[in-house]
């Protein structure tokens, strides 16, 4: 299978590095189309595959074409890449509110996969929710979802605008995550620690309750009730963390991702 990855940014680098990595493909069927001459020539020192500045006839040869460029790039790349684009190739597009009708009628093809991947698809543990249109097959979808996984986990739903809500919990996701070790580094350093304890406090057990998650098969609720005990500090902590409601005001935050998500899905579209 031939891959052409179309934007060699954050995201086109990651997936291609990680595809090589997973050995799902070797660098003589990678093909990237990076318009930027500076990265373009940084991305050929890398060794990752065939880098081309223009779009040309070898688009012709990739089954599968990702497309990683900017939402904004999208216009000015379909219109140059759709005389070489057949029906038979698949289109996988990680672009960010871009439908997948917007990518048919644009580039007049059919085959169309889109995916939300995650920041840290970069280190190998990103999540990724997908979708197809109806017209791709089962083989190659799960050939496509053997390509996301090398980034991390993913699932399939058939649901378009689960993209958006997936946008909204997993894309901005990892900055929830971050926000809320903000909050314990800045307690930390008001309790008297300094900014580098302060730190390590957190990022250890940070880590210590992810791998506590992951060890053994308890909710979140079970584990926060097995930390609390009956007049302790969490469960006051915990007191005043429901007197402000920071449940709903958290899940208040996440909805207004995602009707950003999908205002950003229309302007895509017009
Ligand atoms: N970064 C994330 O965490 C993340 C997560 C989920 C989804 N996404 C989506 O992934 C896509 C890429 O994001 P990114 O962070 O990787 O962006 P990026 O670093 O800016 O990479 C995009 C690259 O594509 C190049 N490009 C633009 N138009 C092109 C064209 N016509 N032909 C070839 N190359 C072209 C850009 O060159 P110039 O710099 O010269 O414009 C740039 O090098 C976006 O649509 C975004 O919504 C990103």
């Amino acid at each position: 299978m031939k891959i052409l990855i179309i934007g060699g940014g954050n995201m086109g680098l990651t997936f291609a590095r990680s595809f090589l990595k997973a050995h799902i493909v070797t660098t003589e069927k990678m093909l990237i189309l990076e318009k930027s001459l500076k990265k373009a020539e940084e991305l050929k020192k890398l060794n990752i595959g065939t880098v081309y500045g223009e779009p040309g006839p070898y688009i012709k040869e990739a089954d599968l074409i990702i497309l990683a460029v900017k939402p904004q790039d999208t216009s000015s790349l379909f219109a140059v890449l759709k005389p070489f684009i057949d029906h038979q190739q698949v289109v996988l597009s990680i672009m960010a509110g871009v439908k997948i009708q917007t990518i048919a009628d644009q580039l007049g093809t059919d085959k169309i996969i889109r995916a939300m991947p995650n920041l840290p698809a970069q280190i190998g543990v990103g999540m990724t929710v997908f979708t197809s249109s109806e017209t791709v097959t089962r083989i190659e979808l799960v050939t496509v979802q053997n390509l996301l996984n090398s980034t991390g986990k993913s699932i399939y739903n058939e649901e378009e605008n689960m993209i958006d809500a997936a946008t909204a919990i997993s894309g901005s996701g990892p900055a929830y995550i971050f926000y809320f070790m903000q909050s314990l580094i800045e307690a930390a350093k008001e309790m008297g620690f300094t900014q580098a304890e302060s730190e390590l406090l957190t990022y250890q057990t940070f880590r210590g309750a992810i791998d506590l998650f992951n060890k053994f098969d308890y909710s979140c609720e079970e584990w926060i009730s097995k930390v609390s005990s009956k007049g302790g500090t969490t469960e006051a902590a915990f007191v005043k963390l429901n007197e402000q409601n920071v449940t709903k005001q958290f899940k208040i935050a996440i909805r207004q991702a995602l009707i950003r998500a999908q205002e950003l899905s229309i302007l895509a579209t017009n």
